[in-house]
């Protein structure tokens, strides 16, 4: 194990703290395509805020201190910096395309760099979440044919899904258990041992490569209807005028009883998932319903929360066309800065077709961003010292759709008149909210 020389490919969100972890022992270097994040990285900037930047500038290599030390972290844009290692994990985005299918190009591409410089004797190790058999039927071939070596008789490969959970500050990599597995039992022992050299939570060495692919993408598919069975029972019980977390409390005094909760599920993690599973059952000929149901399910709450909105501020005599609606948080979860796939655009998109004036404040998000993905203005502050003042404004609608800290702490009279609606999606304002989801 001592002579690990370990490159990661892809450094978001998983393989920055991936890599950081495995600098503290190992010599590591960190590929990205993208320069501007190799930039920031060599600068002690972690932008997705997973790494604090004390923590990165601990490890960080120059160029000559790279040759001379045997560990840290050399962030990189130039293959040819990673032609010495003999272990490359590949951390890069597994993303759907518009008509929910899956996007295998990262991982491919990822595959080719690796290949260029692959040796007799290097493993290979994929982290991304995927459906199973992408490593050995996708990813493997695309070693083979360009590097010209042999699976399992040059080089090896093992698939170890990351677990991270962006923003939590509690349990990081280190401290999640993970699960590994490798193409012989060889390479599958290698790599539990690497893992288990970094991760103090202790490894479960699965019996495939395959099982450990299949492991991942149920546990976020498995949270995803979860999700669902919630979200389709706050429909109905807010039919029958029945308050749903009321209900979940009672039920939840059941040993048994899951405490999920009602919500909009975005994020490129358990919103996206479900449909690599669902399209690899469908290519063997199984139509998954449950998976594809809590799918439309969940995707459908966006509009169901613009739509309570409206309905609660007609039934205050408020006019919707041209009113003014506060939407409180736009990243896809609380105190992350991550927008990808946020679902809170559903919920302004649908009051827009109502003819609101939205207004979107969001200390997390990175405004540029939010305008690029989205075209929407993103307040950070609602203070007049940043943009045009919004804490002098009242609205006719609150909505509250991600829990970040700083808004359990708004003032929010200041920013309502007398008819003002509050609408509480995640349930964090208390009896300051009219409803909630
Ligand atoms: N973020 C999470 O919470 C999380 C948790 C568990 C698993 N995952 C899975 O891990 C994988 C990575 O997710 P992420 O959130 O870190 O993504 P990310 O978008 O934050 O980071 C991916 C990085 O890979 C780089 N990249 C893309 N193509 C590349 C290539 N060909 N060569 C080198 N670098 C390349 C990008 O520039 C980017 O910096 C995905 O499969 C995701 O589903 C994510």
């Amino acid at each position: 194990m001592q002579n690990h020389k370990i490159t990661v490919i892809g450094l978001g969100y998983v393989g920055l703290p991936l890599a950081v972890e495995f600098a503290k022992k190992y010599p590591t270097v960190g590929f990205d395509i993208n320069k501007e994040r190799v930039s920031e990285l060599n600068q002690g900037k972690d932008l997705t805020l997973e790494v604090q930047d004390q923590d990165l500038i601990k490890v960080l290599l120059n160029n000559q201190e790279r040759d001379a030390r045997h560990m840290g972290l050399y962030p990189t844009t130039n293959v040819g910096d990673i032609a010495d290692s003999n272990v490359y994990i590949i951390t890069v985005p597994t993303p759907t395309d518009k008509n929910k299918r899956p996007v295998l190009t990262p991982l491919i591409k990822a595959s080719e760099t690796v290949a260029k410089v692959l040796k007799t004797g290097d493993i290979v190790i994929y982290e991304s979440t995927v459906y199973p058999g992408v490593t050995e039927d996708e990813c493997v071939p695309v070693l083979e044919r360009t590097s010209g070596l042999k699976f399992n008789e040059d080089f090896t490969v093992g698939y170890s899904p990351e677990r991270i959970n962006p923003g939590d500050k509690e349990r990081t990599v280190t401290k999640i258990l993970k699960v590994t597995s490798g193409s012989t039992p060889e390479a599958a022992n290698q790599i539990d041992d690497l893992y288990k050299s970094v991760i103090t939570a202790g490894t479960h060495l699965a019996p495939t490569i395959k099982v450990a692919e299949a492991a991942k993408v149920i546990e976020n598919s498995q949270r995803d209807i979860n999700i669902a069975f919630v979200n389709e029972l706050a429909k109905i019980f807010n039919l029958l005028d029945i308050n749903t977390s009321d209900v979940l409390e009672a039920a939840g005094t059941k040993w048994n009883f899951l405490p999920f909760k009602p919500g909009l599920v975005g994020g490129h993690c358990i919103g996206v998932d479900p449909y690599y599973l669902a399209q690899k059952a469908q290519e063997v000929g199984y139509h998954p319903e449950i998976i594809l149901a809590g799918r439309r399910m969940n995707d459908s709450m966006g509009a169901h929360v613009a739509n309570e909105v409206v309905k609660l501020m007609v039934k205050r005599d408020l006019k919707v066309n041209k009113s003014k609606i506060l939407v409180l948080g736009v990243t896809f979860k609380e105190n992350c800065p991550d927008v990808r796939n946020t679902k809170v655009v559903d919920v302004i998109s649908e009051l827009e077709d109502f003819g609101a004036d939205v207004t979107v404040h969001d200390p997390w998000a990175n405004p540029d961003e939010v305008k690029h993905e989205y075209g929407y203005e993103c307040h950070p502050a609602l203070d007049a010292g940043s943009h045009n003042g919004i804490e002098q404004l009242k609205f006719d609608a609150i909505v509250l759709t991600v829990a970040h800290t700083e808004f359990k702490a708004l003032d929010l009279e200041k920013l309502k008149h007398e008819k003002t609606v509050v609408y509480d999606v995640k349930g964090v304002l208390g009896t300051l909210a009219d409803a909630k989801l």
